[in-house]
């Protein structure tokens, strides 16, 4: 394939990754974002391998083919609740790779770089390395974490912030001597710092506590990005410069939109160490009181009453499978004039847009799924919200308890409901481990079991007594 084309077909690539991030950010449009990243990444491929660089087909079929059928084979059957430790190991991937570039593109020199040009590559592949090194590391914690290999409470060691500066003067050290070494001299720094970045990695995400897990799933995603970049400079790759810049940019606007929607500070979360005290058991925010328990036949009794209801999902309803369920009931109230929406908190579940995707699959209509922004002022005029496999996404105790360790995030306000029933299998904590004032306030009444059969048993009780009219007009 001749340079120009290849170019061009670069720059396709580009606009369809583009085009790609712009459809993600809608769910409407989210299946074509999805499809131009398809063949953006496609076209990307062809053109790279049919690039006069390549030549070595054989070697590229090994490695190629095996890998498209184990990522197809992977992507495919991971459900909807593991996709962040999937997207967690595909960045430690990302980093690996950027690290095995870097070592490779410095056992391999480029002869006709010298002076300044000389300087700036090896610059770029220190940091190439550096980055790499430190997604790679720090994306196999978080995939620990999120498989619960490795605890999700943070690990505070002390003196651990001057622990992370040591780390970075010895990179900027070794750096040093890695600049000032001849030929392929400076391989052994090169060597130590990829192992320290490594350190530092591991160190950083251990130091994130599990309700910040998905702000750093997004950082590493940011991460992986510049990684890919970094990787672009040292193989003079024009594409992964820009797809790398793309990832990293919008993984870190991602990182802070979700950091905002926490009420909780950048770098607060990426220095570790929140939600210690929900790990020891939650400190002031342990909730005590009496609980009130509603079976299926009252829960619908209450909705039988209701002109207007919402939903807020969690991730139980994601673990129960519950949303065809849910949806059903939706469509069998909103037919009887029942105002039905439903309330989305920006960390649900446990990916960003969890709750959107499942609702979409279940076919719920996208105008009655709100952003909590959209609808948090709404709760004190509402009958009925069902809290569906919710937990720290309801705590009051976010606002009214500045002790608490999720003290100041935003959360939906179902409390200020006329009623609230709350549906979960115990009063067992959240994803945070905090404790929940929630379920002993006055209208809130517990619906325990899962998720699933309990919404199935409402639509069934709903079915009967829809039909019950119809059979006795007959
Ligand atoms: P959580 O606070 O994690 O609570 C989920 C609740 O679902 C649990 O308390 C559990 O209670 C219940 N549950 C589990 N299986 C169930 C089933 N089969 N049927 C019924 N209930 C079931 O959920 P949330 O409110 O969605 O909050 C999300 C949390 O995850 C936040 O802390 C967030 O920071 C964190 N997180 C989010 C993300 C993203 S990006 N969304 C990523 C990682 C972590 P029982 O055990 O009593 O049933």
């Amino acid at each position: 394939m001749s340079n120009n084309l290849i170019t061009v077909a670069y720059l396709a690539a580009i606009v369809l990754f583009i085009l790609s991030l712009g459809g993600l950010s809608n769910q409407e449009s989210a299946k074509r974002g999805n499809l131009y990243g398809i063949i953006g990444m496609i076209l990307a491929l062809v053109a790279t391998a049919f690039s006069a660089q390549v030549t070595a087909y054989s070697t590229l079929a090994v490695a190629v083919i095996p890998a498209v059928l184990i990522g197809a084979t992977v992507a495919s059957r991971v459900a909807m609740t593991s996709m962040p430790e999937l997207v967690a190991i595909l960045h430690s991937f990302v980093g690996l790779a950027a690290v095995l570039v870097g070592v490779g593109n410095y056992l391999q020199p480029d002869l006709t770089l010298t002076g300044v040009e000389e300087t700036i590559h090896l610059i770029e592949i220190y940091i190439g390395v550096f980055i790499g090194a430190v997604t790679f590391t720090g994306s196999v914690v978080a995939f620990g974490k999120l498989r619960a290999i490795i605890s999700s409470k943070p690990l505070t060691l002390p003196g651990r912030h001057l622990f992370n500066i040591a780390l970075l003067v010895a990179t900027v050290v070794l750096g040093v001597f890695f600049m000032q070494a001849e030929g392929t001299g400076g391989f052994v720094p090169l060597l130590a710092m990829s192992a320290i970045a490594s350190v530092l990695g591991i160190h950083l995400v251990a130091a994130i506590g599990g309700a910040d897990m998905p702000v750093v799933i997004s950082m590493l995603n940011s991460y992986s990005g510049w990684a890919a970049a970094a990787a672009g400079f040292m193989l003079s790759n024009d594409l992964l410069i820009v797809t790398g810049a793309l990832v990293g940019s919008s993984g870190a606007i991602l990182s802070y939109i979700m950091c905002r929607a926490m009420n909780r500070s950048f770098f607060s979360v990426i220095l570790g160490g929140f939600g210690q005290a929900a790990g020891k058991g939650g400190g002031s925010s342990e909730a005590s009181g009496t609980v009130s328990e509603v079976n299926v036949d009252e829960t619908v009794e209450l909705l039988g009453d209701a002109q207007s209801v919402i939903i807020t999902p969690g991730y139980g309803m994601a673990v129960a499978q519950a949303q065809h369920a849910v949806s059903e009931i939706t469509k069998l109230l909103s037919d009887r004039g029942v105002s039905v929406r439903f309330g989305i908190h920006p960390v649900a579940g446990r990916l960003p847009g969890h709750m959107n995707v499942l609702l979409a699959e279940a076919n719920v209509p996208y105008d009655i799924v709100l952003e909590m922004d959209e609808i948090n002022e709404d709760f004190s005029e509402t009958d009925v919200v069902l809290v569906i496999g919710a937990n720290d996404t309801v705590n009051p105790s976010a606002m009214e308890d500045p002790a608490s360790p999720i003290a100041g995030m935003p959360v939906l306000e179902v409390w200020k409901a006329r009623n609230v029933v709350v549906m979960k299998r115990s009063m067992g904590s959240g994803y945070a481990g905090v404790g929940n004032p929630l379920f002993y306030k006055d209208n809130t009444q517990m619906l325990f079991g899962d998720a699933k059969t309990n919404c199935n048993a409402i639509l069934g009780r709903l079915q009967e007594t829809s039909a019950a009219p119809a059979l006795a007009t007959a």
